[in-house]
């Protein structure tokens, strides 16, 4: 019976030797990702995935730029049939690295609202993330600043905040989206006003991330800073331990309104072997179940709803503004520039 069974399993799935050549006739469809989403919790959405509908995921991670410049490296010789990315310049500068395929799939074209996927279909929106600002209330108030007088970005241009401004530095894409975002919003004038003035408020030298910007807000080393609300939610709630959590808590979260909405989103690769496996992933992902599968756990929003987790609900809520991704991703070039001559290194 052992061996019955173990004879009809090699048929069914294993190599045959076929006029000299290895041929894999294996029954198990499969799906290799390139992911720039360091979450683990979305590898319980990939295996629910894989559950539902007998397609493997095969996961590989990889930050941000060094996937877009691995993709490029490996060309036509890439394994990726999935590309998932993170911020709105990376995955329109994918695109325009010839990376992705348009795909056509009326699922995705449903299931991804406008101005959060690309107009030649070939990446679309999976979640939804804020980019807010983080203030130390008493370390303002010292400076003679009510918080409630914060309502956008551009308020941290004003003279009062001298000496009190915390910002990420120049390479993070999430800041290069937000000033793209300012460019499409404001224009160019006011976008340089508005630059020249927060750069000349900031104390101390750029930060290699929005967590370690959190904590020097906490610290009172900084007034206030710009961050992805995620990160404050997720201090919060204690996952990055006990010692974030109180740090975090010693701040207050200002969601401008209007406020300036990022993305982490998808495409099929150029090369993908696997294309159909790949768009059917992606369907999955965006689906309004997927997309909160992606979200809630890190405590982003899905495409069409808001994170309801009490954390979330707190930082107030947010009206996106007008801004696509695609304009985004137009204007990054642009707005890097701008961001140089001001000094924002
Ligand atoms: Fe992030």
């Amino acid at each position: 019976m052992q061996n019955l069974r173990k004879l009809l399993y090699s048929a069914l799935t294993c190599t045959f030797l076929l006029n000299g050549n290895v041929v894999v006739n294996s029954t198990e469809k499969e799906v290799k990702v390139y992911s720039g989403r360091h979450y683990n919790t979305d590898r319980a959405v990939y295996k629910k995935f894989a559950e539902d509908t007998g397609i493997k995921v095969r996961l590989i991670e990889a930050a941000g730029i060094s996937l877009i410049e691995r993709l490029k490296r490996e060309g036509k010789n890439s394994q990726a049939d999935l590309i998932l990315l993170v911020d709105a310049a990376r995955i329109t500068n994918a695109a325009k690295a010839g990376l992705l395929q348009r795909i056509e799939s009326k699922s995705l074209e449903n299931d991804v609202p406008i101005g959060l996927k690309d107009k030649n279909k070939e990446w679309y929106a999976l979640t939804r993330r804020v980019r807010v600002m983080v203030v130390n209330e008493k370390k303002l108030a010292k400076a003679g600043i009510d918080i409630n007088d914060i309502k956008d970005y551009t308020d941290l241009a004003k003279p009062e905040f001298k000496g009190l401004v915390c910002l990420r530095n120049r390479k993070s894409p999430y800041n290069q989206s937000l000033v793209a975002n300012q460019i499409v919003n404001k224009g160019e004038l006011e976008t340089k006003e508005w630059l020249n003035g927060m750069i000349s408020n900031v104390s101390q030298p750029f930060f290699p991330g929005d967590i370690a910007i959190i904590r020097a807000v906490s610290k009172k080393k900084c007034g206030v800073g710009i961050v992805n609300h995620y990160y404050v939610a997720r201090m919060l709630a204690g996952v990055n331990g006990r010692r974030d959590a109180l740090y975090a808590k010693k701040t207050t979260v200002i969601t401008p309104n209007p406020a300036h909405v990022n993305i982490s989103a998808g495409g099929v690769s150029k090369y993908a072997t696997n294309k159909a496996e790949a768009i059917k992933l992606l369907e999955y992902l965006a689906s309004p179940s997927g997309s909160k599968g992606l979200a809630a756990p890190t405590f982003e929003h899905p495409l069409k709803e808001v994170n309801q987790n009490p954390i979330v609900k707190g930082f107030g809520e947010f009206t996106p503004d007008k801004v696509t991704v695609d304009d985004l991703g137009i204007n990054n070039s642009f707005a890097i520039k701008l961001m140089k001559d001001a000094g924002w290194n």
